[in-house]
């Protein structure tokens, strides 16, 4: 299975990755915890992403890019990805990379959430970019970048909204039954 979650940022996505991952054996890529990687390890790439991360814009399309490529080619058994794509541009580059390798995307996730209860989700946790200042940063940056994606995978056929309310366990219930 081939799966792309998509949702504002704190609407659930890494949350209900790990259930998914569980119940499906598949292989969880994220490209945020990719770049907290490089920002843990102190590479030139993580000094430089988390300063944009910590305004709440989005890292070059390039530099997510390459993440996934290197990673998504050797992954058997499928695939679930977590915060790619993040615009158009990484949406197609994606449809193309995988038509080469002849695995599609099977199903979109999205996350229907208010954006009040994010805020109070994001305020609670405490990471770097969860301030009150680059969270409604990053929102304006969902609303205006990723957004749009849903209509781009509704026309493909592939969208299915789950409400992204409750408890945990629930919620994947809910995600469950939509991809079965
Ligand atoms: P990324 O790591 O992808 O973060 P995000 O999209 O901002 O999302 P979050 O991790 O904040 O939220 P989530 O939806 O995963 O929710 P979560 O389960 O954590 O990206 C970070 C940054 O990296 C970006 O801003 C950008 O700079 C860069 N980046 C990443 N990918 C990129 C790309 N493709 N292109 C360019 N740049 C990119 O939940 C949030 C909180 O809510 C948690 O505390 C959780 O415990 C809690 N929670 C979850 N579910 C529930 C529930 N049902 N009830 C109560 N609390 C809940």
């Amino acid at each position: 299975m081939r799966i792309v979650l998509l949702g504002a940022p704190g609407s659930g996505k890494g949350t209900q990755a790990t259930n998914l991952v569980e119940k499906y054996g598949i292989t969880h890529l994220s490209t945020g915890d990719m770049l907290r990687a490089e920002v843990s390890a102190g590479t030139a790439l993580g000094v430089e992403a988390k300063k944009i991360m910590d305004a709440g814009q989005l890292v070059s399309d390039d530099i997510v890019l390459g993440m996934i490529k290197n990673n998504i080619e050797s992954i058997e058994g499928g695939f679930l990805l977590d915060g790619f794509p993040r615009n158009l541009n990484q949406a197609e580059a994606l449809d193309e990379l995988l038509a080469q390798i002849g695995e599609p995307i099977d199903k979109v996730i999205f996350f229907d959430v208010p954006f009040d209860i994010i805020k109070e989700r994001l305020m609670s946790r405490g990471r770097s970019d969860d301030t009150e200042e680059t969270i409604e940063k990053r929102r304006k940056v969902y609303e205006s970048e990723t957004a749009p994606l849903i209509n781009y995978y509704t026309k493909q056929g592939k969208l299915v909204t789950v409400e992204g309310v409750g408890e945990v366990n629930e919620i994947s219930q809910r995600i469950f039954k939509a991809l079965s």
